[in-house]
């Protein structure tokens, strides 16, 4: 298969454009490296011996899109990663993230439509449960409604999906809702690398460990939980990329006007301090922290019920949670700086 891959150049494209390569499959990726660096894709070349085509190209830019797609009219099907995902952002520049993040699939999927390249994996959250489902999240819950304009954004585009194949049954998707990914590729060549202060736990930790950072802020320890810190989901960015390439294959199989959500997730939620006391361990490395108050809108604690990708995508997450650990670590030490954007 021939795949565009929108975002390949981020955290969670990249290692999936690795698991296209080795899986066989040619890849696409336009980016507009607004918060990625074109490292990261030259590294996945030379650890895979292949190349990526690549376009610094933003999805709000349709007729941008359609000469990409006029160069390559065998590409099979979409990932669809490119976002702005930074939670606490989103609640201050709203409009940006539906700027960037809704107009910006909207336009990408006109495009598709016009090229008819009609299989579509689209990179949603378990946000979209939103603030009072139950857990752990099951995919027949109603989704609910989202805390941030993040979240907002990624039910909306759930939403516009699933109108889109209602109307063109040519289309068929999936959509994955990713719990917490961490890790990075076992090589150490490619791993997240967050701008400024990292919004989430695991490259904060391992910033921390490098010495670029004093110590951890961890937000809330009287939450009702085993050690009062909040509880995730988290799974390893390897296992992630390859439900991508399970959902492609699945998606092959169904006939068409299907839409439909699967939880990536192990299924098992995890403090954060399990994680902090599980890195130190692995790495040897002491993390000093303090605790700071509750963020806002954080919730206690979700986890991923992941059956329905284990039948129908023959999709689980195997790493352990000493390979996430140990894997950020070697990612981290070997890049101080990241990829030094
Ligand atoms: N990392 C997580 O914890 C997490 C959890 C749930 C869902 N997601 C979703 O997964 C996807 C990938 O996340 P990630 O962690 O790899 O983030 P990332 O920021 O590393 O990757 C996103 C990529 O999209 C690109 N991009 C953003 N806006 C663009 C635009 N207008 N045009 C072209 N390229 C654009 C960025 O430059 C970046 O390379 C996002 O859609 C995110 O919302 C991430």
């Amino acid at each position: 298969m021939k795949v565009l891959v929108t975002g390949g150049a981020g955290y969670i494209g990249s290692h999936t454009a690795l698991e296209l390569l080795h899986a066989g499959h040619e890849v696409v990726v336009i980016d507009n490296l607004c918060n990625s660096s074109l490292e990261s894709l030259k590294r996945v070349e030379l650890l895979t011996n292949k190349t990526i085509t690549f376009y610094q190209v933003d999805i709000r830019d349709g007729d941008e899109i359609s000469n990409v797609l006029a160069q390559h009219p065998d590409i099979n099907a979409t990932i669809h990663f490119a976002a702005l995902k930074a939670v606490g952002e989103s609640t201050q520049i709203p409009l940006k993230y539906y700027q960037n993040n809704v107009y910006g699939t909207l336009t990408l999927l006109e495009a598709l439509q016009k090229a008819k390249i009609t299989n579509f994996v689209f990179s949603s959250s378990a946000t979209v449960y939103g603030e009072e489902a139950p857990v752990p999240y099951v995919e027949t819950l109603k989704t609910g409604i989202p805390s941030s304009a993040y979240g907002k954004s990624k039910l909306m585009i759930e939403q516009i999906l699933s109108d889109l194949v209602k109307s063109d049954p040519s289309f068929k998707v999936a959509c994955l809702r990713y719990f917490n990914p961490i890790g990075a590729h076992e090589s150490g060549m490619i791993g997240e690398d967050p701008n400024g202060i990292p919004n989430n736990l695991m490259p904060f930790v391992a910033q921390v460990a490098v010495g670029k950072r004093d110590k951890l802020s961890i937000f809330g320890n009287d939450y009702p939980t085993n050690d009062g810190t909040c509880e995730r989901d988290y799974l390893h960015v390897v296992d992630l990329a390859h439900g991508h390439v399970k959902a492609l294959e699945w998606l092959e199989k169904q006939s068409n006007g299907i839409c439909e959500a699967f939880n990536l997730g192990t299924g098992n939620p995890l403090s954060v301090l399990e994680i902090v006391n599980e890195f130190s361990k692995v790495t040897n490395v002491n993390i000093p922290y303090e605790y700071a108050p509750q963020r806002e809108g954080d919730l206690p604690a979700f986890w991923a019920n992941a059956d329905k990708a284990k039948v129908e995508l023959n999709w689980t997450a195997d790493k352990s949670l000493e390979d996430m650990m140990k894997d950020t670590w070697h990612w981290q030490s070997s890049n101080p700086q990241g990829y030094g954007k």
